[in-house]
C-alpha cells in the first residue's frame, strides 16, 4: 500500500480586517457577546472584485513552492468551495489556468466546511490507486459574498479566505486514515435557499433575501459536538490509535465553544488543539487547511507527530482525518 501525505501547504488571507467593533456599527451586536459565544475577534474581507480563484491560486502557489514542485508537475487539482467564482465553469478550472498546470485535471466539489477533508480522501484514492501523481488540494471561500449583513445570527460568524496542501506519495508517515459522513435529512439547518435550480434567482428571491446564508445556530451547535467527537473516534480507530497518541488536533473553526466541548468529550487539553477563529472566523471548507498550514509553520507540527483534522458542516457533512506527519 502507497504512503500518501501531505508534502505542501500554503494559504491566503485578503487584506482588509473587519473587527467586531466593526460590526457593532453595523447590526445589534457587541464585541463581547461575539467574543463569549464564538471566540470570534475579527474575520478577512475580499477587496470588491477578488474572487474564491484568486485566493486560491495565491495560497496554492505558496503550497508549491513549499512542496518544491513546478505547476506543471501537478496533475490533479481539487477546490473545495460552496462560493465558486461562478455556477460554472468550475473555479478550479480558473485556478489551473491562473497557475500554468496545464496538466492538471480539475474539479470542484462542494461539502461546506468539511470540503477540504472530502477533497483530501478523493485525491488520497487517486494517487493510492496510480492514476494521479500531485494533487493540488485546495479550501477556498470568499463566504463575504453569500452573508446576510443585516442578519446579527449569522454575519459575525464568517470569512474569506484560502488554503492548498500538495499530496504525494510519501517514504514515511503520511494519511494513516480518512473517515468521511453524511446526513443528508438535516439540509434544512443551514443552507443557502436561493440562486439555484429550487428557486432560480428572480426579483421575488431577491426581496425575501433568498441568496444569503440561513442557519439554525443551537440545533447545528449540538449536532457539531458530538458528531466531530464520534468522527474523531473513528478515524482514530481505523489508524489503531487513541486520543491520548494525538499531539494536534486541527478542528474546523465554527465556534470556540464547539471545539472546546468536543475536546472535553475526547479527554484532550486545550493545548492539543489548534485554533485560528479568533482571527478569521469560519471560513468554510478554508478553515481546516488554513489552521493546518499556521500550525505547521509556528513549529506546533514536527516530523512523526500525529494530527487529526476534524471537520463538521452544512450538508450535514463531516470528516476526520489522521495523518503521521
Ligand atoms: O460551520 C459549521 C456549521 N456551523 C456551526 O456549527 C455553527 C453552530 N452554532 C453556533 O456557533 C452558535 O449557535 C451561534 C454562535 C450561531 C449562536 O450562539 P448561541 O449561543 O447558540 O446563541 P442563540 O442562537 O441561542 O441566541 C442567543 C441569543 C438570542 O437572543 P434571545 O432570543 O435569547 O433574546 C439571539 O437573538 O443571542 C442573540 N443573538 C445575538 N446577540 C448579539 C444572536 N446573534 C447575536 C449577535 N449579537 N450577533
Amino acid at each position: 500500500m502507497k504512503k500518501i501525505g501531505i508534502i505542501g501547504l500554503g494559504k491566503f488571507l485578503p487584506k482588509k480586517v473587519l473587527t467586531n467593533a466593526d460590526l457593532e456599527k453595523m447590526v445589534d451586536t457587541s464585541d463581547e457577546w461575539i467574543t463569549t459565544r464564538t471566540g470570534i475577534k475579527k474575520r478577512r474581507l475580499v477587496a470588491k472584485g477578488e474572487a474564491t480563484s484568486d485566493l486560491a491560486v495565491k495560497a496554492a502557489e505558496e503550497a508549491l513552492k513549499d512542496a518544491k514542485l513546478k505547476p506543471l508537475d501537478i496533475d490533479l487539482i481539487i477546490v473545495a468551495t460552496i462560493t465558486p467564482d461562478m455556477p460554472f465553469p468550475a473555479t478550479a478550472c480558473f485556478v489551473q489556468e491562473k497557475l500554468g498546470a496545464k496538466n492538471a485535471v480539475s474539479f470542484d466539489i462542494s461539502a461546506a466546511c468539511a470540503g477540504f477533508l472530502y477533497a483530501l480522501t478523493i485525491a488520497q484514492q487517486f494517487i493510492a490507486r496510480g492514476n494521479y501523481r500531485n494533487a493540488l488540494v485546495i479550501g477556498a471561500e470568499v463566504l463575504s459574498s453569500v452573508t446576510d449583513w443585516q442578519d446579527r445570527n449569522t454575519c459575525v460568524l464568517f470569512g474569506d479566505g484560502a488554503g492548498a496542501a500538495v499530496l504525494s506519495e510519501v517514504k514515511s508517515g503520511g494519511i494513516l486514515s480518512t473517515y468521511l459522513g453524511t446526513d443528508g435529512s438535516k439540509t434544512g439547518l443551514l443552507f443557502i435557499p436561493g440562486g439555484g435550480s429550487r428557486n432560480p434567482v428572480s426579483r421575488e428571491s431577491m426581496s425575501h433575501r433568498m441568496h444569503y446564508i440561513k442557519m439554525q445556530g443551537n440545533e447545528l451547535f449540538k449536532l457539531a459536538v458530538t458528531i466531530m467527537a464520534s468522527a474523531a473516534q473513528t478515524a482514530l480507530k481505523a489508524a489503531n490509535l487513541e486520543c491520548k497518541d494525538i499531539d494536534l488536533v486541527i478542528p474546523h473553526q465554527a465556534n470556540m465553544r464547539i471545539i472546546m466541548a468536543m475536546a472535553k468529550k475526547l479527554g484532550l487539553p486545550k493545548e492539543k488543539i489548534y485554533l485560528n477563529i479568533d482571527r478569521y472566523g469560519n471560513m468554510s471548507s478554508a478553515s481546516t487547511v488554513t489552521a493546518l498550514c499556521e500550525a505547521v509553520k509556528e513549529g506546533r507540527i514536527q516530523k512523526g507527530d500525529i494530527v487529526l483534522l476534524d471537520a463538521f458542516g452544512a450538508g450535514l457533512v463531516w470528516g476526520a482525518c489522521v495523518i503521521k506527519w
